[in-house]
């Protein structure tokens, strides 16, 4: 029988490789879906499955990734517990990517290189079921191997690791997931070593950076009036607030099972880009449509955590999100300094702003005419004030 292994090169699914030919007996294909990790995260893979004799398959999903998720994240504001969910966005599309080649192949069985104490074996899981009728494998799951008993099974059993790979990361054009080793102590400051997309405040330039990004119906078209594809303007998001020191995110987070876990990110475009999607929000939306989209944008990012991309109500959202977001066009002007964004200001055609009514100096609105309105505000607030003074 054939599996299609998921494969990053990492420490697990490298283990995962031997294990399926050896303790379960399968012909075994290695793939790695290029949702935008760095270029060697996918020649790395490529060049190790060679090296190991496997037939691989390298996909290229960063386009689809881009546009049908991320840029849906963006629209939603999708943060959870200060995690832009880089990671949990690209599962389901790894794992469709993996059970379509599945069919191609004929392969009777999809692996994957998850714990059992994870977020990602829920969200590839319910994807690869929902979508096809292989069995699904999960050797460390399976065996309940350590890091520790991976390192030494692959060391007896010739299998080539990255010697300078202390922690557990995962990569995509969102984000940077650091895990493990010394980082499980919560009270560890993570060291410098551990980040590459970012630089600390103290290395960020002295200077400041202003950037100017525009948006089309909710999502970023522009970078200082520069069009470019979604691909790109991520990339781009990505280099300049790395630079100024944006999007380092050290948190305990609440993982699925309920186990809190410490987490280390690296997402400066996607704080960036959401920090300027929501300055541009606040201009357009109506209070009640902020206030809708606070709670809609709540229960999004609950559905992409718990690794239900399929549910029909994350495409309901997306209906109720893509129809606010028709009138999220304009500019907004940020200053980069130093891990801070500050917004500059705001502009679009669609703006609720009236600064002519608004203003001190303005006539026009007559202020007689709010002291009916004003005189019975807070009605129930002040019969209640009334029963108090009574008892
Ligand atoms: N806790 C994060 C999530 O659930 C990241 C998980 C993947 N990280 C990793 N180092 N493999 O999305
Ligand atoms: C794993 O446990 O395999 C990676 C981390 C996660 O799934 O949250």
């Amino acid at each position: 029988e054939k599996v299609v292994l998921a494969f990053s090169g990492g420490l697990d699914t490298s283990v995962c490789i031997k294990l399926l030919e050896e303790k379960y007996n399968k012909k075994v294909i290695t793939a790695c879906v290029d949702v935008g990790q760095p270029e060697d995260e996918i020649t790395r893979p490529a060049n190790l499955a060679a090296q190991m004799g496997m037939e691989h398959y390298t996909i290229d999903a960063k386009e689809e990734f881009a546009r049908e998720f991320i840029f849906k994240a963006i629209k939603a504001n999708a943060v959870y517990e200060g995690y832009p969910l880089s990671t949990a966005l690209a599962r389901p599309l790894i794992a469709m990517k993996i059970v379509e080649l599945a069919e191609k192949v004929g392969a009777e069985n999809i692996a994957h290189g998850c714990t059992g104490k994870g977020n990602d074996q829920f969200r590839f899981e319910s994807i690869i079921r929902s979508h096809s009728d292989c069995t699904v494998i999960a050797p460390i799951r399976d065996l309940n191997l350590t890091r520790t008993e991976e390192v030494r099974y692959a060391q007896s059993h010739g299998i080539p690791l990255p010697s300078d790979k202390l922690y557990s990361i995962d990569e995509n054009l969102w984000g940077r997931s650091i895990e493990g080793d010394i980082l499980e102590d919560p009270m560890v400051e993570t060291p410098e070593e551990a980040f590459s997309w970012t630089r600390s405040t103290e290395d960020a330039p002295d200077e400041a950076e202003v950037v100017e990004i525009s948006f089309e119906e909710g999502v970023p078209t522009e970078i200082n009036g520069e069009l470019m594809v979604p691909l790109d303007i991520i990339r781009k998001a990505n280099q300049i607030a790395g630079t100024h020191g944006i999007g380092r995110v050290d948190i305990m987070e609440d993982r699925i099972i309920g186990l809190k876990s410490r987490e280390n990110y690296e997402t400066p475009g996607a704080v960036l880009l959401i920090a300027a999607h929501r300055a541009l929000e606040q201009l357009v939306l109506t209070r009640e449509e902020l206030k809708f989209a606070e709670i809609a944008s709540q229960t999004y990012s609950e559905l992409v955590y718990n690794g239900l991309w399929h549910e029909p109500l994350r495409e309901d959202l997306d209906q109720l999100i893509d129809s606010m977001q028709g009138r999220v066009s304009g500019s907004v002007r940020v200053k980069l300094h130093k891990g801070n964004i500050r917004v500059l200001g705001r502009e679009s055609p669609f703006s609720l702003y009236q600064e002519d009514a608004v203003s001190f100096e303005d006539k026009e609105m007559d202020q007689r005419e709010m002291a009916g309105m004003v005189k019975n505000y807070g009605i129930q607030a002040a019969c209640y004030q009334d029963i108090c003074r009574r008892k």
